[in-house]
């Protein structure tokens, strides 16, 4: 069986540099609290708690005069105001791109455009951009809903870091009709878009794909649902114990791939389990 690993894959610049400042406040303090998992990576924060890492689940749980890590997707303004006046030391592992798309998106709403942005409701980076600009925007990741917003003057949009392009091309070409005036912002990351294209330029070279990342992570998702659309078979797996002997039957090249938060640990193990397979 050939194996072939996509190009790029796993850690982005961003969570790089995030697990890097977190380890480093580790080694220093010895116990560090993050408000929710700080990437979306189970295997990875299960390493990082075996370190000292604290996952609470609201600013209200961290204890006064405690280190605090902020997430690579960002965190809303309310929890910093609580994280501040309680903490010793805050460090800020949000992503420079993620913090542009928060820029953004408080300029279109300063300018007076209604903004939109591109995305998934539930996600904790697309509830701070919100949170950045007092929620005064409107998620959408559905172009079907366009229709019931009627006529809007001025409309700005921006996407979540993690969306794949498609989604943000359907809902500016939905929105046209219906604003007078319309100003775009892809603040989709360059991160994203490679490992996006990287995988649908490796589907094109397999029989089936393998997807390493957690089942949490946004852009580990979007490799999956790429895989979809190309019409290939895919198995989408958090770690070894997933990988079903039966879905490799009458396959004899297989590509891997792996979410922006998955660690290069983790791929290395899975490859190596499937080289002796
Ligand atoms: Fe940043 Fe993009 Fe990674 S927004 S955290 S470089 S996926």
């Amino acid at each position: 069986m050939e194996l072939i690993l996509a190009n790029p894959t796993g850690f982005c610049f961003g969570v790089t540099r995030a697990i890097k400042e977190l380890e480093n406040s580790l080694d220093t303090f010895g116990k560090v609290y993050s408000i929710g998992s700080p990437i979306h990576n189970p295997q990875e924060v299960k390493r990082l708690q075996d370190k000292g890492l604290v996952v609470v689940r609201s600013a209200e749980e961290i204890p006064h005069g405690s280190v605090v890590f902020v997430r690579a997707h960002g965190e809303m303004p309310e929890a910093l105001k609580i994280v501040r006046q309680k903490a010793l030391l805050i460090i800020d592992g949000t992503c420079p791109f993620v913090h542009n798309a928060q820029e953004k998106a408080k300029f279109l709403v300063d300018e007076g455009y209604h903004l939109f942005i591109v995305g998934d409701p539930e996600h904790p980076e697309v509830k701070a951009i919100l949170g950045a600009v007092s929620n005064r925007g409107t998620v959408i990741n559905d172009p079907g809903v366009i229709n019931s917003y009627g006529s809007i003057n001025r409309c700005g949009i921006i996407s979540q870091t993690t969306q794949i392009k498609d989604l943000l091309g359907s809902v500016v070409s939905g929105l046209i009709p219906f604003c007078n005036e319309m100003r775009v912002y892809n603040t989709i990351c360059k991160a994203t878009l490679e490992r996006q294209d990287a995988i649908r330029e490796l589907a094109s070279r397999v029989d089936g794909l393998i997807i390493i990342g957690g089942k949490n992570s946004a852009n580990t998702s979007q490799l999956s649902k790429i895989a979809d659309q190309q019409n290939i078979p895919r198995l989408w797996i958090e770690d070894s114990e997933e990988l079903d002997p039966e879905w490799f039957s009458g396959k004899n090249t297989i590509g891997i791939a792996a979410g922006a938060s998955t660690p290069d640990w983790l791929i290395n193990k899975i490859k190596l389990i499937l080289e002796h397979r």
